[in-house]
């Protein structure tokens, strides 16, 4: 539990209908809140597929001793190629509890907290080649800019990426201490918090290409997922939530659903709850990490005959 609490953990897990004998996957492993609770669902039959991209990750799965578990360390943006390599195509349902761990946020050395000093990193892959200090001061103006301002929606965006370059040109930018100090002339008074973890949740979408590899997953989630299977996503800000939003509605993350010639809706998932579910009162006083998630749920459709091979 130090590791990181579960959010949402009944509801997330209860939203897959576990059958004991299924095969499941749960692509965010963190400290495996969800995955304890899936096995025993499980009750000793079927089979779990956690996934985790981070090594820290990794050795704490290795606390979850079952026949039934399997972990691969893996980015969820591959899915589909290591259920095929585990042998498992089909799937009975899919959890997602994306974003970062509270073990991953509250290591200085892994660069996420704007509480600390710490290196400029914010990989959950450990031996992926971008770390924000790389995007700090490699990134062009106009990259800068962008990410500030569609990742962070960050108000003053372009004068934040200005105020950055113009940092690095007299001294790379190292580690957190010096990035606020770089960008201290920009950053509002009295809401220096807010505006730091915005602008942190920016490079730390870019370094991690979350976005992507969630879309990326979602498209593998649906091919993999059988008839009646089970989706069920907990996001903690809007950007992933529009995402999960728009795929589970519309079949796709921009524009409108498409539809047949009779009308009917062509798309793969359908929405199992109206509104998103977010966290009880109860859960909201015991875990404040757990205040901007929301989760939503889908099952996927039976294929129409008339698409059946
Ligand atoms: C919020 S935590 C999950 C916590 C977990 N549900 C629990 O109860 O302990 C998110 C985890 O997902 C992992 N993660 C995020 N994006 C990922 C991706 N694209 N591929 C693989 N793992 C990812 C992070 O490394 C982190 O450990």
């Amino acid at each position: 539990m130090s590791y990181h609490q579960p959010v949402l953990l009944q509801e997330s897990v209860d939203a897959l209908a576990i059958k004991p004998g299924g095969i499941y996957v749960d692509v965010t492993f963190g400290g495996g809140g969800h995955s304890a609770l899936i096995l025993q669902q499980l009750q000793g039959k079927g089979q779990l597929y956690s996934f985790d991209q981070d090594t820290d990750a990794e050795m704490q799965s290795e606390k979850l001793i079952s026949d039934n578990f399997t972990f691969v360390k893996a980015n969820f943006r591959y899915l589909k190629k290591y259920l095929r390599l585990y042998g498992a195509r089909q799937v009975d349902g899919i959890l997602a509890d994306l974003g970062v761990s509270s073990h991953q946020f509250n290591t200085a050395e892994r660069g996420f907290s704007t509480r600390f000093d710490g290196p400029l990193d914010m990989r959950m892959d450990k031996d992926s080649p971008l770390s924000a200090k790389e995007v700090v001061n490699t990134y062009e103006e106009e990259q800068l800019h962008k990410i500030f301002g569609l990742y962070g929606e960050v108000k003053n965006a372009k004068t934040l990426a200005r105020e950055v370059v113009s940092a690095r040109n007299i001294k790379e930018i190292d580690t957190i201490a010096d990035f606020k100090q770089a960008i201290a002339g920009c950053t509002p008074k009295g809401k220096e918090n807010k505006y730091l973890a915005q602008v942190f949740q920016a490079l730390r979408i870019e370094v991690n290409d979350e976005l992507k590899a969630l879309e990326e997953m979602l498209e593998q989630a649906v091919e993999v997922l059988k008839p009646g299977g089970r989706l069920s996503v907990i996001s903690y800000h809007s950007l992933e939530d529009r995402l999960v939003k728009n795929y589970i509605s519309k079949g796709k993350f921009f524009g409108e659903v498409e539809k047949d010639f009779f009308g009917n809706e062509i798309k793969p998932l359908d929405s199992v709850t109206r509104k998103p579910i977010v966290p009880s009162d109860q859960e909201l006083q015991e875990n404040n990490r757990s205040r901007s998630a929301k989760l939503r749920v889908a099952e996927k459709r039976e294929t129409p005959e008339s698409l059946k091979k």
